[in-house]
């Protein structure tokens, strides 16, 4: 699979994150506990650790054809806003995104994730673009539904989310197939 390096849309462009990057993303949104609340990864203590996960996630990622992030930036400034990745598995993708606070509620991610999601699903070898997402996460089970992912079921204990706890929590499955026209 061979993404492209940069995807545009009328108020962003995603481009590929590097090391210099790391102040921008860290005052943006790394360090912001309530960014961090429903993902994977606990708030950033400091800019190494930034530096660190563009270095072991993000271009390790590209490098291995793993993990494909893009740097949300916007496209009037070139200001870092957040971050949108897939990860490969088979013939899926999983979509996973994250935005600065101050930029919340402006129709940014969805933006941002459907010029992904469309290109994830017009690639031959993929088949589902999906996504999990905590129940108590209402905005980004909005985003997926914008994006036309449809929610599919609550897979239990799935994950911990650091922030909130040792114990998995339940998240929604959401997906975007590829229609074949034909009946399973
Ligand atoms: C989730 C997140 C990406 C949304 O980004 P965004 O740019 O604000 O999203 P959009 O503006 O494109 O869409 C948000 C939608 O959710 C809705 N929404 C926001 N808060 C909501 C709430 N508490 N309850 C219900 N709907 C809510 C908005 O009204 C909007 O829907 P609408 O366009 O129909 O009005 C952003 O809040 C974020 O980065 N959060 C922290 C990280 C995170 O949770 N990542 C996802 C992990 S699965």
């Amino acid at each position: 699979m061979n993404p492209p390096a940069t995807l545009e849309t009328p108020r962003l462009r995603l481009r590929l994150p590097v090391a210099d990057d790391a102040a921008a993303i860290f005052d943006a949104y790394t360090q912001d506990s309530e960014v961090a609340r429903y993902t994977s990864w606990s708030p950033h203590r400091s800019m190494d650790e930034t530096r660190k996960f563009l270095d072991q996630h993000c271009e390790a990622g590209w490098k291995a054809g793993t993990v494909f992030s893009w740097l949300i930036t916007l496209a009037e400034g070139g200001h870092a806003a957040g971050m949108i990745d897939f990860r490969l598995a088979a013939c899926r993708a999983e979509v996973g995104y994250v935005l600065a606070r101050r930029y919340w509620g402006h129709g940014l991610m969805t933006e941002a994730a459907r010029v992904v999601v469309d290109w994830v699903i017009s690639q031959p070898e993929i088949h589902r673009a999906w996504a999990t997402v905590d129940l108590e996460n209402p905005a980004s089970q909005r985003v997926l539904k914008k994006v036309g992912m449809v929610r599919e079921g609550v897979l239990r204990r799935w994950m911990v989310f650091p922030n909130l706890g040792f114990v998995p929590r339940d998240v929604w499955s959401f997906a975007r197939i590829k229609e074949t026209g034909t009946r399973q």
